[in-house]
């Protein structure tokens, strides 16, 4: 094996850490290639105990396996060292978590400035997680940001946050209306910091390749989704980063050729967390009904999930834009108790039937979905174990959305507990 990268098929809060968790044992490494603390993965392990992770790979949760923050990757600080802390107390081991020299320190005026542009923006808002990613990949793409080496050399540190903060407080102060933040105090808040993870930093991405080298196994991690990249997804309703496949070879620095496996996480049904377009979202009781059972709230957050019905036009767009191999369909058992399940196989814009992801943000904003109807199952599914245990209409279910989505269902989840799973093909 080589390179696995693991990505969310829709608009994030998939089951990401389940799958990853699942995995775990078959793994050397686990790498985290993008976004930051705006992300909020669950994992139930087999004893019940629940962990929700933000900028710590989910497997760090498995004894002896590699955990890396790569390159791709912003990282607040305070953030870092409160889910070491919260992970140890619970005698979880974290010496094996390194990070990346080359990931960015997200600063405290990236969160101030993700606030008050959130608040500027009014009805335009994006519903961001309000935790500085994007103003931290701005500064990133406008080569002005603080990478984590940086700790290591107090003058650099200094002249680059003084550089920022030249422009960062004209902007907060004079458009916002907010306090400025002294440097001064920036800098040393970000050295009493990194004092305790200085010993982390690593030339991860030589590490990695050293692995690969000696036929280990590495699991990229994605965190957010596929309708979130900022390039592929619903903009400008996205994050500021690239969790599509293609992302993950850039985010942690090894070459696209070392990924053999892209393994999208999709949900039985459709969910999103802010802002934007969603065609099959229902406002109905049945959406009620989906955000209640499948226990629809944001782990970041707390903000309520938006929900909707299966969306196979997404599920299709998901396989091209990743070259996803596998799938692993999550919280199939949310949807029992229904007397049918529609999926939408297709949309109606502006009177045409469309097939795949319409090109135009305003084609996607007409988009109607158009369902066809399954017929449902009564049976309570969380303790099926192998495929054959499904009752036949899930079982048809599941082969529907196969068809529709145009990849290999190989895991299916029927419940948050690492073993709630059924395997149909081995991923690793
Ligand atoms: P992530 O961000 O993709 O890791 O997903 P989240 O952790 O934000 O949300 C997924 C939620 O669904 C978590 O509460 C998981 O414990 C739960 N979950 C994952 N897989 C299943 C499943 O197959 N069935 C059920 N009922 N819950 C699941
Ligand atoms: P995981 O990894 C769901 C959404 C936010 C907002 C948009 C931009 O748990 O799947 P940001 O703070 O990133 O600038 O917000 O992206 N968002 C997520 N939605 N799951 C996530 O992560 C998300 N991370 C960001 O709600 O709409
Ligand atoms: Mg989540």
């Amino acid at each position: 094996m080589a390179a696995i990268v693991l990505i969310g098929a829709q608009w994030g809060d998939e089951g990401k850490g389940k799958a990853t968790d699942l995995l775990g044992e078959k793994l050397q490494w686990v790498v985290r290639y993008q976004g930051g603390n705006n992300a909020g993965h669950t994992v139930v392990l087999p004893n019940g105990e629940t962990f929700a992770l933000h900028l710590i790979p989910s497997g760090i949760l498995t004894p002896g396996v590699n955990n890396v923050i790569g390159n791709g990757v912003v990282v607040d600080p305070s953030v870092l060292l409160a889910e070491l802390k919260g992970l140890e107390d619970r005698d979880v081991d974290t010496s094996r978590l390194l990070l990346s020299a080359d990931a960015h320190l997200l600063m405290p005026y990236h969160v101030a400035i993700d606030k008050v542009t959130e608040r500027f923006l009014g009805n335009s808002k994006i519903g961001t997680t309000g935790r500085g990613i994007g103003p931290c990949y701005q500064d990133k793409i406008a080569r002005v940001g603080v990478r984590v080496a940086d700790v290591l050399d107090e003058k650099i540190l200094t002249q680059k946050v003084e550089a920022a903060l030249e422009v960062k407080n004209q902007i907060l102060t004079k458009i916002y209306n907010r306090k400025g933040l002294d440097p001064n105090e920036v800098v040393d808040g970000t050295l009493e910091l990194a004092e305790g993870f200085k010993h982390r930093i690593s030339d991860t991405r030589l590490l990695l390749n050293h692995a690969l080298e000696r036929g280990e196994t590495i699991l990229l991690e994605g965190s957010q989704g596929t309708l979130l990249d900022v390039d592929h997804g619903t903009y400008p309703y996205v994050t500021s980063s690239n969790p599509t496949a293609g992302g993950a070879a850039v985010g942690a620095g090894i070459g696209p050729g070392r990924i053999d496996t892209v393994l999208g996480i999709l949900k039985a049904y459709t969910t999103r967390v802010g802002e934007g377009p969603f065609p099959t979202e229902l406002f109905d009781e049945w959406g009620a009904y989906l955000a209640k059972t499948g226990g629809e709230v944001g782990v970041t957050t707390g903000r309520a999930r938006r929900t909707g019905w299966f969306d196979a036009v997404i599920a299709r767009y998901a396989t091209r834009v990743n070259g996803i191999t596998d799938y692993f369909l999550t919280k199939l058992d949310v949807l029992s108790s229904l007397e049918t399940v529609p999926i939408c196989v297709a949309y109606e814009v502006d009177g045409e039937r469309v097939d795949d992801m319409p090109m135009t943000q305003t084609g996607f904003h007409h988009a109607k979905p158009i369902y066809e109807e399954m017929p449902g199952w009564w049976e309570d599914i969380s303790g099926c174990r192998t495929f054959e245990d499904l009752p036949k209409n899930a079982q048809d279910y599941v082969l529907r959305l196969e068809e529709l989505s145009g990849a290999h269902i190989s895991c299916i989840g029927v419940g948050p507990g690492r073993d709630q799973t059924i395997v149909r093909r081995e991923i690793v």
